[in-house]
């Protein structure tokens, strides 16, 4: 089976099994933000990628893909704090790789939402320097800043299902 069927499987039995509990443990206002999180993430995902690029080749574009895409990093990353609603974790009953560590310790997950957010701002101001020793440093921080966050408060699997 595919990792893309898998997924889908995945998510239709988890939507089946989740209506029933949905409706006493979340709000669809919550559950309704996790689709478009993930979209959000993904883009930032390959905002990051695009520019990794760029770094692996021996010219670096800033114009058309490094400064656009620090951006696209920096404007995601801004409101990345807001799309995790009480409610929003495994309880709402469809596919999502937010755990629930995210709102038992909020204080220590802001904060590395936070410390991503920095390094997305720093992230642009290098972009706009056009320096490539200093993209090469930031980008490096930045993809330490997601990991961080991803090591604690992203479930495994989404590295067991998904090759990106
Ligand atoms: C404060 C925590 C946090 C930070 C910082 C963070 N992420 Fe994530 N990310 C998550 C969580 C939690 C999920 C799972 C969301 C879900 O499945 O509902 C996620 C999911 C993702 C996904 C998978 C989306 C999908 O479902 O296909 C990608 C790609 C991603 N993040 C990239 C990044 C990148 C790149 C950065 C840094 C620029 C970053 N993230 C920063 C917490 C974070």
């Amino acid at each position: 089976m595919s990792v893309l069927s898998f997924r889908c499987v995945a998510a239709a039995a988890c939507v089946a099994l989740g209506v029933a509990i949905l409706k006493a443990a979340a709000g669809p206002a919550e559950v309704a933000q996790i689709k478009p999180r993930q979209d959000k993430f993904r883009d930032i995902g390959g905002a990051l990628k695009a520019i990794n690029d760029e770094l692996k080749k021996g010219r670096i574009d800033w114009d058309n893909t490094v400064v656009p895409n620090a951006q696209t990093i920096k404007d995601r990353s801004a409101y990345l704090l807001n799309w995790f609603p009480k409610g929003s974790g495994p309880e709402a009953g469809v596919k999502t790789y937010a755990l629930p560590s995210i709102w038992q310790k909020n204080e220590d997950f802001v904060k590395l939402g936070k410390a991503a957010q920095d390094e997305a701002a720093k992230l642009n101001q290098v972009a706009l320097s056009k320096n490539g020793n200093a993209l090469k440093t930031e980008v490096d921080a930045m993809g330490k800043a997601c990991k961080a966050c991803h090591d604690s408060y992203r479930s495994g699997d989404y590295e067991k299902e998904d090759e990106d």
